[in-house]
């Protein structure tokens, strides 16, 4: 049998004799595209080359792409479990000219490969063909010499494919493989087409046209070839079977799950294996890529697969967290062809457990709730959409699970109520917002907003600028004029920069002319678009109309500048050290340090720091200039920008791009950005890492520093060692030796003194009458007490008094910190008589201790009061006159 992994390598390995480039995949996230959910097909990572925007890397590729369909355009989530075909993760093989190759050549590349490499039989295969491509058929004849009949034309849009609304598109061609006539169904373009019996398997689109928003088309540069092949479907055929879930990737990941739940997969409990297998690869896929379950965007699809997995692990009987169990079955299937997994270990692991343990808390209530809500419910019944609005918000079941629920059950929910629903909570949250603490501001600033405009922002270029006070706060409320005391102004126009971006605002002073000085010492944004100056009045009065210098505190912001390019480094380093599940949590930007979280699993090892650092210093090093420009979001991100998603940004945009890279894209990091930075990588002058902790489970945190804090806070690292080697009067570079030797001699001289002290509890001075052993009704008794003496070390000092006695008793008291520890040993000869159980009993009992245990020969006990151990011995020795 071929395993998926031979086929994956057996198609990469074609197209690379071949002549073709073999990449590897990119991320699920799309790079350069914010709108677009995720990769959906095999093209997207090179949408940007058939539009002719981007070079291409090579004349003609080949890749296995990873590809998620869950949300957005192309949605398969809601059929998972229920069929033979559908996943909500794929790989998509396929070979790509970039105006290089056309039609024909990749007709006989696609034929080439089903027929020789593959060897399928010609008998089994059909096309289908774009109703107008006389061309294509003509093609198909010569070189597959398939009959008229075998060469379908279809004019529906099923035979041309398009991106998305907009994008590069084209005619295309299918190729079907018949399972035979035992399975039902008929070929493409027949009633019976639904059918499982003709399955397509591949798609070649002649890329040929440019889509706008707007449906017009423009020609491609150059004529162009995309193909996809499912990776599961060719799989499906080539080990001989029918079903997806029965190829031997998907076998392994079913008989694993049979082990973590404990059951067979049969019955009705099959399609919630199916379902478990497909959405472990396509969770485990998106947190590798840098994806986290949340409540928006991105991050809500990911929570909506992994749950309605985790509500499949209910139904197999999971009372506790079970999906993350399955996560080393799948780096077994996967993890060599996408090593990215096996980066993300730790992270799909804890995010699964996680997650899956957060939603049981809710789940048995929630889905009694259901039950509830449906008894008496019949087929076709709709659930009121209020009821799974319920469920969603304090359940937290995505609309799709509920839907999930009820298919079984023949309901469906009410889903426009449902909205309703969504739309009432939201618009009574804002009301309620509305009547809180905050809400007399928020309206004076909205107002203020409203008829003053955005305050024009001129601190990209310069440090000082005169100004038109538009607008004085005091206390909450707008004023026309103040004297000394806190105020927050505003301006017409500020080189004061206003917090946002993560980037700190500026500090400064503003001179007005009529004599008063106000110090700024924090600028926030407001109603949108205002620079809010916060700060105080030192002296004398301000109007409404008055004029003013605003400086900023340039060594400050100069700083903040460093500090704010060094981040975007530091985030172009760790996606290229760690991989691009990295993404952006968080960031914040001071004067004197840089803040940065970002999804990431483990901790980094101190080699991954240092390569993280070096990367960023040898960009600081090329010292290129830095470059602002301003453009549309869309033209952005076709330049290769990364942007945020889920992130709003308006019709203009900035865009940051620094450094050199030695391979395309040229750039080192382009990112958009609407804050301050240096003019060139230089100005930061150095970066350094200050440390690297874990924020919550996925998200680390970098705090990093550059500049001038950079260099004192490495010379204070040089400081401390040089105090060190002060301290031993050594050269600094012979600290680590010294240290080390004097290390040695501390183990040294430790055993020196147990030694010391093992001699002097043999040899006295013992406490009581007798030094040497005294003896008792004919039993030789060593009995002492022992200051400083480890109660650990008390065990082998009884054996080795027992040996030196002979025939006798020996009872230790060790105290230290005023607490006692009791040892007592007898030789065998003399356990007739008495149990050094026993005798620890007494011992104990006289320091204020309980019971004791050990066995005839050997006991240990402890208690409270050290002072009483001589009266402890003196119990001993009556227990002994006692026999
Ligand atoms: N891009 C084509 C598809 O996804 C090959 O079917």
């Amino acid at each position: 049998m071929t395993s998926v992994s031979d086929i994956r390598s057996g198609f990469l390995s074609f197209f690379e004799k071949n002549g073709h480039a073999v990449r590897p995949s990119a991320p699920l996230v799309p790079d350069n595209d914010p709108t677009l959910l995720f990769v959906n097909a095999g093209m997207v990572p090179f949408k940007n080359i058939f539009t002719g925007v981007q070079k291409p890397f090579a004349p003609r590729a080949a890749t296995s792409q990873k590809c998620v369909r869950a949300g957005g355009k192309h949605n398969d989530l809601d059929n998972v479990g229920y069929t033979a075909r559908h996943h909500t993760f794929f790989e998509m093989l396929g070979n790509f000219s970039f105006g290089d190759y056309f039609k024909e050549q990749a007709i006989k590349y696609a034929w080439d490969v089903v027929t020789g490499e593959f060897g399928l039989p010609k008998e089994k295969l059909l096309v289908t063909i774009y109703a107008e491509d006389d061309e294509a058929h003509s093609l198909w004849k010569k070189i597959a010499g398939l009959p008229d009949d075998k060469i379908i034309r279809i004019a529906t849009s099923d035979n041309f494919w398009s991106m998305g609304d907009s994008g590069p598109c084209g005619p295309c061609s299918e190729i079907f493989y018949d399972h035979g006539d035992h399975i039902w169904g008929g070929p493409p373009g027949s009633p019976e087409e639904d059918g499982d019996r003709f399955i397509e398997i591949w798609n070649l689109v002649f890329m040929q046209f440019n889509q706008h928003g707007d449906g017009t088309r423009e020609n491609l540069p150059t004529p162009s070839i995309d193909t996809g092949m499912g990776l599961e479907r060719i799989s499906t055929i080539l080990q001989g079977v029918h079903n997806n879930y029965d190829i031997d990737l998907f076998k392994s990941l079913i008989a694993a799950e049979e082990e973590v739940y404990k059951r067979k997969a049969t019955g009705d409990e099959l399609a919630s294996f199916r379902v478990i297998a497909d959405h472990l690869r396509s969770s485990a896929f998106l947190l590798a890529d840098g994806v986290l379950p949340s409540n928006e965007g991105r991050g809500y699809v990911l929570r909506r697969i992994m749950r309605r997995a985790m509500r499949h692990s209910h139904i197999l009987g999971a009372q506790e967290p079970k999906m993350h169990e399955l996560t080393s079955a799948l780096l077994n299937e996967m993890g060599e062809a996408y090593p990215e997994l096996v980066r993300a270990e730790a992270l799909i692991r804890n995010q699964l457990e996680q997650e899956e343990g957060r939603f049981q808390r809710t789940l048995g209530r929630g889905l009694a709730l259901l039950d509830d809500a449906t008894t008496g419910m019949n087929e076709g019944d709709s659930l009121p959409g209020e009821t799974a609005f319920k469920l969603y918000d304090t359940y937290g079941f995505p609309l799709d699970l509920t839907q999930d629920v009820l298919r079984g059950r023949g309901l469906k929910v009410d889903s426009d109520g449902f909205e309703d629903a969504m739309a009432n909570q939201r618009a009574s949250g804002k009301a309620n917002w509305k009547g809180s603490g905050d809400a007399g501001s928020l309206e004076v600033w909205a107002e203020l907003a409203d008829r003053l405009g955005p305050t024009r922002f001129t601190g990209y270029e310069a440090a000082e600028g005169e100004g038109e006070l538009l607008a004085i706060v005091k206390d909450g409320e707008t004023v026309d004029s103040a004297s000394e005391g806190a105020l927050e102004l505003v301006f017409d126009e500020t080189p004061f920069y206003a917090e946002s971006g993560g980037q700190a605002g500026d500090h400064g002073v503003v001179n007005f002319k009529s004599g008063p000085e106000f110090k700024v010492t924090d600028v926030q944004k407001r109603g949108g678009g205002l620079h809010v100056l916060v700060g105080e009045l030192k002296s004398g009065e301000v109007s409404v109309g008055d004029r003013a210098i605003q400086a900023i505190d340039k060594e400050r912001r100069a700083a903040i500048r460093a500090n704010h390019s060094a981040t975007h480094l530091l985030h172009a380093a760790l996606r290229n050290v760690l991989g691009t599940h990295v993404t952006q949590k968080g960031s914040l930007v001071e004067a004197d340090r840089l803040r940065f979280d970002f999804s990431q699993g483990q901790p980094l090892s101190r080699e991954e720091l240092k390569a993280v650092e070096d990367e960023v210093n040898a960009v600081i090093r090329q010292n290129t200039s830095v470059s602002t420009a301003e453009k549309s979001p869309e033209q952005a991100i076709k330049d290769g920008a990364l942007a945020l998603f889920g992130e709003k940004y308006g019709d203009v945009v900035r865009v940051l791009t620094m450094g050199e890279a030695l391979s395309e894209p040229k750039h080192y990091s382009m990112e958009f950005c609407g804050g301050t930075h240096v003019s060139r990588t230089g100005d930061i002058a150095l970066f350094t890492v200050l440390s690297e902790s874990g924020v919550s489970a996925g998200v680390r945190r970098i705090e990093a520093t550059t500049a001038k804090a950079a260099f004192e806070h490495l010379r204070g690292q040089v400081e401390l060692g040089q105090a060190a080697a002060d301290k031993l009067k050594a050269p600094l570079t012979e600290l680590v030796t010294r240290v080390t030797a004097l290390q040695d001699q501390r183990k040294e001289l430790e055993r020196d003194l147990s030694e010391a002290k093992r001699q002097l509890a043999m040899a006295g001075p013992s406490s009581g009458p007798a030094q040497g052993p005294e003896e008792i009704n004919g039993i030789k008794l060593m009995a002492r007490v022992l200051e400083g003496v480890p109660a650990k070390d008390l065990r082998a000092l009884i054996d080795e008094a027992k040996q030196s006695l002979g025939s006798g008793v020996a009872v230790f008291i060790a105290v230290n910190d005023g607490k006692a520890a009791v040892a007592t040993g007898v030789t065998p000869d003399v356990v007739e008589k008495i149990s050094a159980v026993d005798l620890v009993r007494v011992a104990a009992g006289a320091v204020g201790g309980k019971g004791g245990g050990g066995r005839p020969d050997m006991a240990q006990a402890g208690g409270p009061d050290g002072d009483k151990a001589d009266a402890a011995l003196e119990a001993v020795r009556e227990t002994l006159k006692a026999l």
